[in-house]
């Protein structure tokens, strides 16, 4: 295996302005695989997964699975997940630091060994990040959670026969940890409401649905579970990344000449089509073949825009950084309210040393469009920062050095390799 991971802080060096022609393949998502991976908790069976992508919060999950006793065998985009018969209940710091997704092992391990012990994620990057909800949802779910030390330490008690989970805001994570655990109380009806949709919820859904679980709600905000005593080993092939998609249509809409993007769910970026339709550039998508042909489009008369991020079906906010970039270039004033992490705009100062005009107020970025950017050293706060920070190098003049940048390859599978392919020369240096 090649050597990715958070572990060193990498520098990309990019010299702009280039062009990507060709064609890029998107891979299956992160965030389906994390939870889906931590759901293997659930089965001492063997769990065959296809699509999987190699990331490095894919390594990190693999990690914490083996330290909590799977086998992992990973063939190309295969990973199998078998059981050494052993189960460790003990997740340590180093791996919930890298990755918070980890955190939710947390559940599953508790039903699995009647107590777990969990480091608690720690601040992150992109603002906010506490695990209240998700700690609510599992106490009503029987589980008890003491913090002390920075370790959560759980007790099982007796759940109630019927469960009512409400939760205060859409989160993802809490979503999952919640319903994946509930799929293991015997005989306990749950019904979670206010629940997310993103897709990868329901890719859980459907994995859980494939190895015995009874839920019923998938793709709504209305979830009920009928807990079960076992659930079984399952094959199962995860879905196309969106925000991957969504990165390299930005790409292409600022740098492309002929890009084909292929394996790319539509019907997962309506709210990504929609901002393009409106800023006046709308999205080539063959529905048929679920690919997106794209071409650099700012000599187009374009439209600034006044948009925000939200839960899904709206606007994610794993792409603001990166549409940031875009309209960094739109003539005019756009505005983008963040609504989900609400300070996720350290990647402006780095824009605004390349010549973008952006202020932040509250959770508004309020973006001036320039008509060019030029190349700067600038640093990666997180994996979309990163991300846009290259858009940004690929379009600007002259040469930008990313530092930090090894975040990006928590979440775009070989993305050096991919945009080698379609002509883009990176000189990455560790
Ligand atoms: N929140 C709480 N308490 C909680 C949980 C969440 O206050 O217990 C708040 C958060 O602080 C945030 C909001 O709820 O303001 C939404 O957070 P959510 O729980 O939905 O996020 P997450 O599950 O931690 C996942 C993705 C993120 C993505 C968000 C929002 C994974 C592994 N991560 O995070 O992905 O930004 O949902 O869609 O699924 C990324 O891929 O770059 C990334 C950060």
């Amino acid at each position: 295996m090649k050597s990715i991971g958070l572990d060193t802080s990498g520098k990309m060096i990019v010299k702009g302005p280039q062009k990507a022609k060709g064609t890029l393949t998107v891979s299956g998502a992160k965030n389906a695989v994390l939870p889906i991976m931590g759901a293997s908790l659930l089965t001492d069976d063997d769990i065959d997964l296809r699509n999987v992508p190699d990331l490095a919060d894919v390594r990190t999950m693999i990690e914490i699975l083996e330290s909590a006793g799977k086998v992992i065998e990973r063939f190309d985009d295969q990973l199998i997940i078998k059981s050494s018969g052993n189960i460790n209940s003990e997740i340590p710091y180093e791996p919930v630091r890298k990755m918070r997704a980890s955190f939710n092992v947390y559940g599953p391990l508790t039903l699995r060994n009647g107590y777990a012990k969990v480091a608690l994620p720690g601040g992150c990057s992109i603002g906010a990040r506490p695990v209240d909800f998700h700690l609510e949802g599992l106490k009503k779910l029987g589980i008890e959670s003491t913090i002390e030390h920075g370790f959560v330490t759980s007790k099982l008690n007796n759940p109630n026969s019927f469960i009512n989970i409400s939760l205060p805001f859409p989160s993802v994570g809490a979503t999952e940890h919640v319903l994946t655990t509930a799929c293991l109380l015997e005989g306990v009806k749950t019904t979670i409401t206010n629940c997310a949709i993103e897709p990868e919820v329901t890719d859980l859904v459907n994995f859980l649905n494939k190895m015995g679980a009874k839920i019923t709600g998938g793709g709504t905000s209305i979830l009920k579970i009928e807990g079960v005593k076992k659930l079984s080993g399952v094959k199962y092939t995860i879905i196309p990344d969106r925000i991957e998609a969504g990165t390299y249509i930005i790409l292409g809409k600022l740098v492309g000449e002929k890009l084909t993007i292929k394996n790319v769910s539509a019907e997962h970026l309506n709210s990504l089509f929609s901002v393009f339709d409106n800023i006046g550039s709308p999205v080539d998508y063959d529905e048929k073949k679920r690919e997106v042909k794209v071409s650099e489009t700012l000599l187009n008369p374009l439209n600034s825009i006044s948009m925000e991020t939200a839960p899904f079906p709206g606007f994610p906010t794993d792409l603001q950084p990166q549409i940031t970039t875009f309209l960094s270039l739109v003539p005019g004033r756009s505005t983008i309210t963040e609504t989900v992490f609400k300070s996720r705009f350290y990647h402006i100062d780095e824009l605004n040393r390349m010549g973008a005009k952006i202020r932040v107020e509250d959770n508004t970025a309020i973006i001036e469009g320039v008509n060019k950017l030029s190349g700067a050293p600038v640093e990666a706060t997180d994996l979309r920062a990163a991300a846009a920070l290259l858009i940004a190098g690929l379009v600007a003049e002259g040469e930008t050095i990313i530092s930090n940048v090894d975040h990006i390859f928590r979440g775009y599978e070989n993305i050096h390799e991919k945009l080698e392919q379609v002509g883009i020369e990176l000189i990455y240096e560790k």
